[in-house]
């Protein structure tokens, strides 16, 4: 199974308006009714130009997708959008992770959503994707949340000092879910938090061994490294006993989208990109912190390189 995000063209109206209608449609009836359900294809085609567009294709058929509109440094997601026949799959926090991801690269600082206050859930979902109630309107609620903050990594050095730097700011508790393809510098990075919170070495790629424990040599808090590679279902991550040492240390999660966010209500999600050219080292890296706790934490990281 293949899934594609992309952002829509003026061409892909007529399909993302058919995934609005399917997504809307299969919505309980509210008071009034979701303006989503009156929109044409013009009405699509139109936002797609004045804003963006998202589509999302699972083997080629278009199943989630939805609109951008901006706002000097803001964007207000709109139609949010996922057929039923998809729904409950991860297509949308997929669709929406890459959306934040995108916007964030084009130096966008804040994004919003309206959520109609007859679907709590859909609220809840929200929240855990790190948006926060901002204020009422007249049906539901305005969620917001901050982009994650983007930082140009020119080669491994850089990318443990940037580690260093984290560990400035990380505490006992912290749970770290770090993404990103094979090579990425997931490990490299974790090396440079492991010396800036002075613990126990090496720390070296956990890929044979589930989780390993780095002591302090301060008296702060341990570093506990864990590889999700491996790992078929958040369950199992339950299996290696990570609970216990949550409190007290530092847990970075490689692998760990889609199975370690539960670990912590304020997750701090790591995403590390590298160029398609396998000789340039450049990576991007974005964090993108959820919670209060990260309120103002990660900004000054933002000219970092
Ligand atoms: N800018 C860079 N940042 C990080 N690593 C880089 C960079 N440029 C080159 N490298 C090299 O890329 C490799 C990254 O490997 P690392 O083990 O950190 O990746 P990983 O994301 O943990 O991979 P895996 O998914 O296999 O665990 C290292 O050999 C490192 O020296
Ligand atoms: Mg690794």
């Amino acid at each position: 199974m293949s899934i594609e995000i992309r952002f829509a063209k003026a061409s892909d109206a007529p399909a993302l308006h058919d995934v609005i209608r399917a997504a809307f449609g299969a919505r309980p009836a509210v008071d009034p009714p979701a303006d989503a359900l009156q929109d044409t294809v013009d009405d699509v085609r139109a936002a797609i130009e004045s804003g963006a567009g998202v589509i999302v294709e699972r083997d080629g058929i278009p199943v989630a997708g939805l609109l951008v509109e901006f706002d000097g440094p803001a964007a207000t997601l709109r139609r949010v959008a996922v057929v039923p026949e998809a729904a409950g799959a991860g297509v949308g926090v997929q669709m929406v992770a890459t959306t934040l991801l995108a916007l964030a690269d084009m130096d966008l600082r804040r994004v919003e959503v309206v959520a109609r206050s007859e679907f709590p859930k859909n609220i809840q979902w929200w929240e855990r994707a790190g948006f926060r109630r901002a204020r009422a309107v007249a049906n539901g609620w305005i969620l917001e949340r901050s982009l994650p903050v983007a930082v140009r990594v020119p080669d491994a050095d850089a990318m443990r000092t940037l580690g260093r730097r984290l560990a400035g700011v990380l505490r006992a508790g912290d749970v770290i879910v770090a993404s990103g393809p094979l090579g990425a510098g997931k490990t490299t990075l974790t090396q440079g938090i492991g010396e800036g919170l002075d613990v126990e070495g090496p720390v070296i790629s956990p890929t044979f061994v589930l989780s390993r424990v780095h002591r302090s040599r301060r008296g702060g808090p341990s570093l506990v490294h864990v590889d999700a590679y491996r790992l078929g279902s958040p369950d199992e991550l339950q299996d290696i006993d990570l609970q216990e040492s949550l409190a007290d240390a530092v847990t970075l999660v490689e692998w760990g989208r889609g199975v370690a966010e539960w670990l912590s209500d304020e997750p701090l999600e790591i995403d590390i990109q590298r160029s398609d050219d396998p000789a340039d080292d450049e990576r991007v890296v974005h964090l993108f912190g959820i919670g209060t706790r990260w309120d103002g934490v990660l900004e000054s990281f933002r000219e970092h390189a």
